[in-house]
């Protein structure tokens, strides 16, 4: 079944949101809107360029600096492959103060909303994934899943995650920065992390990622996304 349409994956940190969106995206040959990449992409071009991310007017000053392209595998920033760069956790850190911007939200929402319907307009199944997808930036997206998982879970995964890529950090140290960058998604008075009222719940806690996967290809069957 090639039916172009848009599927929104929102949740918290490490509620295995990456994970999910690629395995979906290469079954489906779907176009992958990474959003989180984008205000990590700031942070670190502010950290890159010397600016203070806890300077609004500095951050917005930057804007029209920063050139996304998410056609290829990478995430490539003024063309620099930054995929592996915007996994520190300085600038996962960072990432979350510009994200709690009003101005910083309101431009990378129409950018994406932009790069999205582009994608779809060619004919493609679009794969977008962050904390305000199904509310903000696609409210129309034709299946929207909200991924929860205790953070304890979340914060074992992280750990992980760190580890393969040579990071060592306590895990109670990722549990805290966890529960932090919770706080602030959620708390947030513009576009806080809620799921839309249209969402399907998905519970990873004691999902292996095949479940995860499993999970969400039986809903877009059931939706007649997937034959
Ligand atoms: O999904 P992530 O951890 O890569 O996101 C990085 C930060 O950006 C995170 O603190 C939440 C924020 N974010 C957001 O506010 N809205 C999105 N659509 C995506 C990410």
């Amino acid at each position: 079944m090639s039916k172009k349409f848009i599927l929104a994956i929102d949740g918290p940190v490490a509620s295995g949101k990456g994970t999910l969106a690629h395995l979906l995206a290469e079954k489906l040959d779907a176009f992958y809107l990474y959003t989180g990449a984008m205000y990590r992409g700031l942070a670190l071009y502010c950290i890159e360029n010397g600016i203070d991310v806890e300077n609004e007017e500095n951050v917005k000053k930057v804007f029209h600096n920063l050139n996304f392209d998410f056609s290829g595998k990478s995430i490539v920033l003024n063309g620099e492959d930054v995929t592996e760069k915007i996994k520190q956790p300085e600038v996962a850190n960072k990432g979350s103060i510009v994200a709690g911007y009003k101005s910083v939200r309101e431009f990378l929402v129409e950018l994406q909303k932009k790069i999205g319907f582009e994608e779809l307009n060619k004919g493609r199944i679009i794969i977008a994934e962050g904390r305000d997808i199904g509310t903000k930036v696609f409210p129309e997206a034709q299946v929207k899943i909200f991924l929860v998982a205790d953070p304890s879970i979340r914060a074992k995964r992280r750990t992980a995650q760190y580890r393969e890529k040579g990071i060592e950090k306590p895990y109670d140290d990722i549990l805290a920065e966890i529960n932090k960058r919770d706080e602030a998604d959620t708390k947030r008075s513009i576009s806080p992390l809620v799921p839309a009222k249209d969402s399907i719940k998905v519970d990873t806690t004691n999902d292996k990622i095949s479940d995860t996967y499993e999970k969400v290809l039986k809903i877009l069957k059931e939706k007649g996304f997937y034959d």
